[in-house]
């Protein structure tokens, strides 16, 4: 680990041009891993879930986040986030995701109401001193920003509000706080979270694994990134100059109504650090939370947004399911691509690889895990 942690603090001060990846064993390493949820995942925010998840008191989901078994509940006055581990002996109270006026535990139907306030313990009247209104389930620090819900397992961690104020304003004419859910996906990925991230941020790959999709109308090579700022970043694509601007307005979804001609023609993709990944389409926002669950493992969970107007659509429900299908095609092509780069990177033939300029969110995560490694 020593020897590992000295090469991967020896890429300070690279550039976006002068950069390789970090060593392949930063992608492998159970050592490092746990270096990452100690110094990255337990002191910064992590977005589990979208408002529309939760429109109507009493509704609630579940997520689970670096072992800890969490659900999302709007209560009577806000959105709470809360360890969903019973008081008792631990089992989770909840599962999935429903409405619910309390959470009985199945194992001896100890309740809870929407606060996370322990309500009923039957035949607990022989325990002595024992006051059920005493107890409540933990609650985790979170924040909402443009309608996504954060959380952070830090009391000390920089309000995300504040950090993403400039991302606030840049997103403020998609209305995400309005968006409402057109479908969701989860699975697990067999590769490191730093893979996922990366192969979302940057469009190198279209020329490889996009080949005959993503390459034909949004290529690599028109594509550029944003300098570093703080927590988030940004990389930008361009239609194919000889393709008309109605190739990105197939979907059947009603385009966002701030966009220019110009902008239907551009491709934004965003990161916010560590692992937030934002792509916005001209009618529709792809929402994803990238969850590491081991060195070789991580969770994607996805919601397709969109605007309260398209959802209203009478046709929503066949356009759905078009979507489904090409944006599931997309995301085979990273996955199996991602898998092999996983297998590589366990060879001890592998090394750091130098960096196009198409990679430099690349580069830039690399710089953001080296600075949070070394605070
Ligand atoms: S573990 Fe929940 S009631 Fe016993
Ligand atoms: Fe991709």
């Amino acid at each position: 680990m020593e020897a590992l942690l000295r090469d991967v603090m020896a890429g300070m001060g690279q550039d976006a041009e002068t950069a390789s990846t970090l060593p392949p064993a930063a992608y492998t390493s159970q050592a490092f891993f746990n270096l990452e949820m100690a110094k990255i995942f337990r002191r910064e925010w992590i977005p589990v879930g979208h408002i529309a998840q939760v429109p109507s008191e009493g509704d609630y989901f579940t997520i689970d986040v670096l072992n800890e078994l969490l659900m999302v509940v709007r209560g009577t006055d806000r959105i709470r986030v809360l360890s969903r581990t019973c008081l008792h002996r631990w089992a989770p109270v909840a599962a999935g995701a429903g409405n619910a006026k309390r959470f009985s535990c199945p194992f001896h139907l100890w309740a809870y109401d929407l606060k996370g306030q322990l309500v009923s313990a039957p035949l607990m009247n022989h325990a002595k001193d024992f006051e059920p209104k005493r107890h409540s389930l933990p609650e985790i620090r979170s924040e909402i920003v443009g309608g996504t819900i954060y959380i952070s397992f830090s009391s000390t961690a920089r309000s995300i509000g504040d950090v993403l104020a400039d991302h606030t304003r840049a997103l403020a004419d998609y209305r995400p706080s309005d968006m409402q859910i057109a479908y969701s996906v989860q699975f697990d990925l067999p590769f490191n979270w730093k893979i996922a991230v990366e192969t979302f941020m940057e469009a190198y790959h279209h020329l490889g694994a996009h080949a005959d999709t993503l390459e034909r109308s949004f290529p690599a090579a028109l594509h550029w990134v944003d300098d570093s700022r703080e927590g988030w970043t940004a990389g930008h694509g361009y239609l194919k100059k000889s393709l008309p601007t109605s190739t990105v307005l197939q979907s059947g979804l009603l385009p966002f109504a701030h966009l220019t001609e110009d902008q239907k023609r551009r491709s934004l993709a965003h990161l916010i650090y560590p692992m937030h990944c934002i792509y916005m389409n001209v009618d529709r926002i792809h929402w994803t939370s990238i969850l590491p669950l081991a060195p070789d493992k991580s969770r994607w969970v996805r919601h397709v947004l969109v605007s309260p107007e398209s959802k209203a659509l009478p046709d929503f429900a066949e356009i759905v399911e078009r979507l489904r299908t090409s944006g599931l095609n997309i995301t085979a092509e990273d996955v199996a691509v991602n898998t092999l780069q996983q297998l590589g990177a366990a060879s001890s033939y592998a090394q750091a690889g130098r960096l196009c300029h198409l990679e430099k969110p690349v580069w830039q995560l690399a710089d953001y895990i080296r600075r949070r490694i070394a605070s």
